[in-house]
């Protein structure tokens, strides 16, 4: 088989991993892949495609990126096009099918998350032959239990929560993080009760100001003068509305984002004590993955190039602890993963007197 690579959305500790597994998968089986750069920029723009051979990945499993680039403008059904008044947008996913079977690909491996996976399903049912491999920090694909990137983002964000901890004490102030994971609650959940949080805001769960505030008022009765809030991105009051980033490039996708300083200066005001906000951002998608991340990456890559063989295509790689499966991309897609609220981690939170807002 000659299989075409692209990895596409935002970028995921565990990328070249994967990419490595994928390639070294396929060498061994008499395989050949071909990486398409940027998305799928490297068939329908100038970014080009590169024959991904032994030496291009070697030494690439532990750094973080993409060594074929990544984008998250590159959803060929609506390809972003310069139009008569502004930006426009143009399908052109016969055209990407076209350019695949020129260059004589087989099958695609699409690494991504839901956006980048419900492009590859799309494209399947057009016809193409096509396995998913879901990466995200977000953790927020339907059909596995993680994906990779995830456990590298939640061990930075711990890593801040404990370096936060010391400041926060000496100056007796609440500290706000706002971690990323769009309208998935699973990176703030995993790292505010790991990194001791008393403050967690999820999505998944509408919180109360009072009721946050009430927290910390107690705390400070209690002679703890200090908290730390961790707040999802995608976290909303009771009386709702998300919070999106307000400097956006024209044409760029709106970005959740602000929601920290919004929980920061309600403390402040309602508290009356010195309150400061910390925004986590891309520092959770930078550096090198963890052991986790990684290994669950090699293991999606290599599974990936077995279900090409096996022709299981329409499919998505999956981690069914302690397995990696296949599953229909479309049953993966269904249902996007959020936290369970009757889950054992939420039940944890509580039983450790975390306030979830509620
Ligand atoms: O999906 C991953 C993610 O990092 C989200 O957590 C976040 O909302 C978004 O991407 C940020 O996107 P960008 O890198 O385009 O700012």
């Amino acid at each position: 088989m000659r299989l075409g690579l692209s990895t596409g959305g935002g970028d995921a500790p565990g990328l070249n991993a994967a990419i490595k597994a994928v390639v070294m998968t396929a060498l061994e089986g008499g395989d050949e892949v071909i990486g398409i750069r940027c998305g799928y920029e490297g068939l329908l723009a100038d970014a080009g495609i590169v024959e991904l051979d032994r030496a291009a990945v070697r030494g690439i499993a532990h750094q973080g990126g993409t060594i074929i680039g990544t984008t998250n403008r590159g959803n060929p059904f609506a390809w972003p096009v310069d139009g008569e008044d502004g930006r426009a947008e143009q399908d052109r996913s016969a055209e990407l099918i076209e350019a695949f079977r020129r260059e004589a690909l087989d099958a695609l491996i699409a690494i991504g998350g839901d956006g980048s996976l419900g492009f590859a399903l799309e494209l399947s049912r057009k016809g193409l032959d096509v396995v998913g491999v879901p990466k995200t920090i977000d953790n927020d694909v339907g059909g596995t239990v993680h994906t990779f990137g995830f456990n590298t983002a939640v061990y930075v964000a711990t890593q801040a929560l404990d370096r936060l901890h010391s400041t926060a004490e000496a100056h007796g102030r609440v500290m706000v993080v706002e971690v990323m994971g769009r309208n998935a609650g699973w990176i703030a959940l995993h790292a505010g009760v790991a990194g001791s949080a008393d403050v967690i805001l999820l999505p998944e769960i509408p919180y109360s100001i009072e009721r946050v505030c009430a927290k910390i008022d107690e705390r400070e009765r209690s002679g703890r003068g200090f908290s730390i809030v961790v707040v999802a991105e995608g976290a909303c009051p009771l009386a709702g509305g998300e919070h999106y980033l307000s400097s956006q490039a024209p044409g760029q996708p709106v970005r959740l984002g602000g929601i920290g300083d919004v929980v920061a200066s309600a403390i402040a005001t309602t508290t009356g004590k010195e309150t400061r906000t910390v925004v986590l951002g891309h520092l959770q998608r930078g550096g090198a993955p963890t052991a986790f991340d990684r290994l669950l990456a090699l293991r999606f890559g290599a599974a990936a190039v077995r279900a090409a063989r096996d022709g299981r295509f329409g499919s998505m790689v999956s981690y069914q602890p302690p397995n990696v499966t296949v599953v229909p991309l479309e049953e993966a897609l269904g249902q996007p993963s959020q936290v369970p609220l009757d889950g054992d981690t939420v039940a944890t939170a509580r039983n450790l007197g975390v306030c979830l807002g509620d």
